[in-house]
C-alpha cells in the first residue's frame, strides 16, 4: 500500500466496519465476526494510525482507550433542563396519573404510551453537533452538570459519531441534538469489578449504581475504559435544523438508525390497561434482567401532546415512574457470630433463620463492623428486615422494634479476640477492630487458607476444615510449617485416608514450583492483591531482590503509592514474616520471577523510566508495556532514583524537574534502541 490516498482509503474502510461492527453488536445485539476478528480489525487501524499521524481523527473507534488524566472536572450546562419523574407505587396511582392526563388534554383524546425499564444507573447528556459528540454531562442540578466527556468517549456502545448509513452524514451537518440516556453497568461487568476489588482488598461497590456513578468520577479515562460500562439513550432533549419524528416509539428507532443504543425491552401500549398489564409483567420478572432496573418508566408517546402537558416546577407531566420496592425479607437473629480474618480484623455477622430473598435462601448478613452494629442496635432474638444489597450480599436493614419482646439480647463489641482470647484493639481513626495477636488460630487458618487457595498458591485438597484440623494439632503454625510436615502427622487427622494424604503431600510438593507472583499474593502482604503481587513479580528479578527495595523504590512501581510502598517494606522486615520466608526459601520454593528466566539482557532491565509528551510511534501504554516487557520500570513522577525520562513532543513539567535532578534524557528513537527494537520491527 504505497499510494497515500489508498491508505486513507483503507483506514477510512476500516473505521467504517469497526463502527458498523460496534453497532451490531452493542446496539442490534448480533455481532457477525467474532471478538478475534474485530479485535484484528482494531488492531490493523491502530497500526494504520501511529504509521500515519496525519490520518488520526478524532472520532475514530481507536480513541475509545482513554486520555490524559483531568485535575477535576468542569461543569457545563445542558442545553435544555434535566427535570426528575415522579415516582408511583401501585396500580391505583398509575390510573390517577393517566385520569390527570386525560383531564389536561381534554376530551374524546385518546393516545398511547411506551412503558420502559428504569435504568438504575447515571443519567447522562450526550451532546452532538454536526454528528459528533461534543459534550458529555451529567445530570448535576439539572441545570449544570460535570463535564465527563473524556470518560464517556470510553463507552464503546455510545457512538462518537451519529450517522444512519456508513456515507450518509449529510442530515446531520449544521445540526445539533442532545440525546439522553443513561449509563449502566450490567450485573455480570459489576460482579467482575467487585472480584478485582476484592482481591486488592479495596472495599467492594455497593451496588451497580455506585459503581457506575464511581467509573464515570474517574479522573482517570483509561480506568473508566476497562469498567465495561454500557448505556441506553431514552430521550431527545432538544434538537435544532434536525427532523425528529413526533411518536417517542419512532424516536426510539430514529436513535436507533443512527447508531445508539436502545433498550431493546421498552414496548409500546395502547392504553391504560395495557401500561398496566406490563407493570404486573415486570413486578414479576424486573429481576431477570441483565442490567439494574429499579421500576418502569410510563410515557405518554407523541410529542406534541408532551407539549400540551407541560412541567410542573420539578417534573414533567407527560410521564411518571412506577417503582418496585427492592425486595426484603423479615428473619429473626439466631445469633451473632464475629469472624476474624487474616490481618485480624473483627467482622459481625448476623445469623438468621432462613428466608427466600430475590431467589437464594439467606441464613447470614453482614453487619459489616461494630459501630454499624450499634448504629443499627441489632440484638440476638430482634425480628430484622433483610434486603440484597445491590441484589448481590444480604445485609441487615433495620431492626424491627416494634416486635421486639424484652428478652432480646444487645451484642457488645468483643474485648478479647473470640479465638485466641487476646485483648483486641480499634484501629487509629478506623472503624475496624483487630486482634493483633499474630499467634491468633483463626488468623492461623485464614492466614494458611488463603495461602493455600486457588488465586495464590493452589494446593489441591488444602481447604479451610483441613487447615483448621492441622491447625488445631499444632502440626501448622504458619506457611511455612507446611513444607516441612510429613505422612504420618497428616494421615492421623480426622477423615484421612491413606490416599488422600499422600495426595496433599503432593499437592504440597508441587506447588515450590509456583510462579513468583502465587508467592507473594499468598503471603498476605497487606494491600497486596493477585494483580499487585504479579506488578511485583514483573518489576523485581526474585525475592531477594523484591525483600531489599525501600519504600522508595517500591513507589516507582505505577501500581505503588507511599501508603502501600511502606506496607510491603515493613511487611519484609517483621520478625515474624521473616522467619516464615526463611523457612520458605529452606524449603526450596521458587523465588525467582519469570521475567528472570525469559528476558533477554537489555540496557533497560531493572531501570525505572518516566515518560512525558506525546511520543511518535507508541502510545503511553504501549511504551509503558515495552518497558516492562524487559523489566524495567515505568514511573509517573520525576524523582532522585528516576534513570532516564523519555521526552516526546510537548513535554510538561516533568523535564524541569529532570534537569534539575540531572536526569539523563532519552528520544523515542533512544528509547528503542535501548528496548533492543530493531528500526522498522516493531515500530513503522
Ligand atoms: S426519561 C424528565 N427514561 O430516572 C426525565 N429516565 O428518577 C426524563 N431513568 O434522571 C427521563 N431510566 O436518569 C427516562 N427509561 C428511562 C429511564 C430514565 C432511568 C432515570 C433518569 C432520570 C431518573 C429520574
Amino acid at each position: 500500500m504505497s499510494d497515500i490516498a489508498d491508505v486513507e482509503r483503507h483506514v477510512e474502510q476500516l473505521r467504517r466496519d469497526i463502527r458498523h461492527h460496534n453497532y451490531l453488536y452493542y446496539v442490534e445485539n448480533s455481532p457477525d465476526i467474532s471478538d478475534r476478528e474485530f479485535d484484528a480489525l482494531m488492531e490493523e487501524l491502530q497500526r494504520l494510525e501511529r504509521q500515519y499521524p496525519h490520518l488520526s481523527a478524532a472520532d475514530s473507534p481507536t480513541r475509545r482507550v482513554g486520555g490524559e488524566p483531568l485535575d477535576q472536572f468542569e461543569s457545563a450546562e445542558h442545553l435544555s433542563p434535566m427535570l426528575s419523574i415522579e415516582n408511583t407505587y401501585n396500580e391505583a396511582e398509575v390510573r390517577q396519573f393517566h385520569d390527570r392526563v386525560g383531564r389536561l388534554l381534554g376530551p374524546d383524546e385518546r393516545w398511547s404510551y411506551v412503558v420502559e425499564p428504569k435504568i438504575d444507573g447515571v443519567a447522562i447528556n450526550l451532546i452532538y453537533r454536526d454528528g459528533s459528540l461534543e459534550r458529555a454531562i451529567t445530570r448535576g442540578n439539572g441545570v449544570r452538570g460535570d463535564d465527563v466527556t473524556q470518560n464517556v468517549r470510553t463507552v464503546s456502545c455510545i457512538p462518537l459519531t451519529l450517522r444512519a448509513a456508513p456515507d450518509a452524514n449529510a442530515e446531520l451537518d449544521g445540526a445539533l441534538v442532545e440525546i439522553r440516556g443513561e449509563i449502566y453497568m450490567s450485573f455480570e461487568a459489576f460482579d467482575a469489578v467487585n472480584r478485582l476489588r476484592l482481591e486488592r482488598e479495596e472495599a467492594a461497590f455497593a451496588n451497580p449504581r455506585n459503581a457506575t456513578a464511581g467509573s464515570l468520577k474517574l479522573l482517570n479515562p483509561a480506568i473508566t475504559a476497562r469498567r465495561r460500562l454500557r448505556a441506553f439513550t431514552y430521550e431527545i432533549g432538544y434538537s435544532e435544523a434536525l427532523q425528529i419524528p413526533d411518536s417517542h416509539w419512532d424516536r426510539l428507532r430514529w436513535l436507533r438508525r443512527h447508531r445508539c443504543p436502545t433498550n431493546p425491552d421498552a414496548e409500546r401500549c395502547d392504553d391504560i390497561q395495557a401500561v398496566i398489564e406490563r407493570c404486573r409483567y415486570w413486578e414479576a420478572n424486573l429481576k431477570e434482567l441483565p442490567y439494574p432496573a429499579d421500576g418502569l418508566v410510563v410515557k405518554v408517546d407523541s410529542a406534541r401532546r408532551r407539549a400540551r402537558l407541560g412541567a410542573t416546577s420539578k417534573a414533567p407531566r407527560w410521564l411518571m415512574a412506577y417503582k418496585f420496592a427492592a425486595e426484603q425479607q423479615v428473619s429473626r437473629v439466631r445469633e451473632i457470630q464475629v469472624n476474624v480474618g487474616k490481618s485480624g480484623q473483627l467482622t459481625p455477622v448476623a445469623v438468621l433463620e432462613p428466608v427466600r430473598l430475590s431467589g437464594t435462601t439467606v441464613s447470614r448478613a453482614s453487619l459489616h463492623n461494630f459501630d454499624e452494629l450499634e448504629r443499627k442496635d441489632v440484638r440476638v432474638g430482634d425480628y430484622v428486615l433483610v434486603e440484597k444489597a445491590g441484589e448481590i450480599i444480604p445485609q441487615v436493614v433495620k431492626v424491627i422494634v416494634e416486635k421486639r419482646t424484652g428478652g432480646e439480647i444487645p451484642f457488645h463489641a468483643p474485648k478479647r479476640c473470640p479465638s485466641c482470647g487476646e485483648p483486641v484493639s480499634r484501629d487509629p481513626g478506623g472503624v475496624y477492630i483487630r486482634c493483633a495477636n499474630p499467634h491468633c488460630p483463626a488468623q492461623r487458618v485464614e492466614r494458611i487458607t488463603h495461602f493455600a487457595s486457588r488465586g495464590a498458591m493452589d494446593i489441591a485438597g488444602l481447604g479451610e476444615a483441613l487447615v483448621r484440623q492441622l491447625v488445631e494439632a499444632d502440626l501448622a503454625r504458619d506457611v511455612g510449617d507446611l513444607y516441612s510436615l510429613n505422612e504420618e502427622d497428616v494421615s492421623a487427622l480426622q477423615r484421612m485416608a491413606e490416599k488422600s494424604s499422600g495426595n496433599l503431600m503432593r499437592a504440597i510438593e508441587e506447588s515450590k514450583d509456583r510462579e513468583l507472583w502465587r508467592l507473594l499474593h499468598g503471603l498476605g502482604i497487606p494491600n497486596v492483591g493477585v494483580h499487585l503481587a504479579q506488578a511485583l513479580a514483573r518489576s523485581f528479578a526474585d525475592l531477594a531482590e523484591l525483600r531489599a527495595a525501600t519504600p522508595e523504590q517500591l513507589e516507582q512501581i505505577a501500581e505503588v503509592g507511599p501508603v502501600v510502598g511502606k506496607s510491603i517494606a515493613e511487611f519484609f522486615r517483621n520478625e515474624a514474616s521473616v522467619r516464615v520466608l526463611d523457612k520458605l526459601i529452606a524449603a526450596g520454593l521458587n523465588t525467582k520471577s519469570v521475567r528472570t528466566e525469559a528476558r533477554q539482557a537489555s540496557g533497560a532491565t531493572g531501570k525505572t523510566f518516566v515518560l512525558t509528551g506525546t511520543l511518535d510511534r507508541h502510545s503511553r501504554a504501549e511504551a509503558a508495556r515495552l518497558i516492562g516487557a524487559v523489566g524495567g520500570r515505568v514511573s509517573g513522577s520525576v524523582s532522585a532514583s528516576t534513570d532516564y525520562l523519555v521526552v516526546g513532543k510537548n513535554p510538561g513539567s516533568k523535564l524541569r524537574k529532570a534537569r534539575e535532578l540531572q536526569v539523563e534524557e532519552l528520544t523515542e528513537e533512544q528509547l528503542e534502541a535501548l528496548l533492543g527494537l530493531t528500526a522498522g520491527g516493531e515500530a513503522p
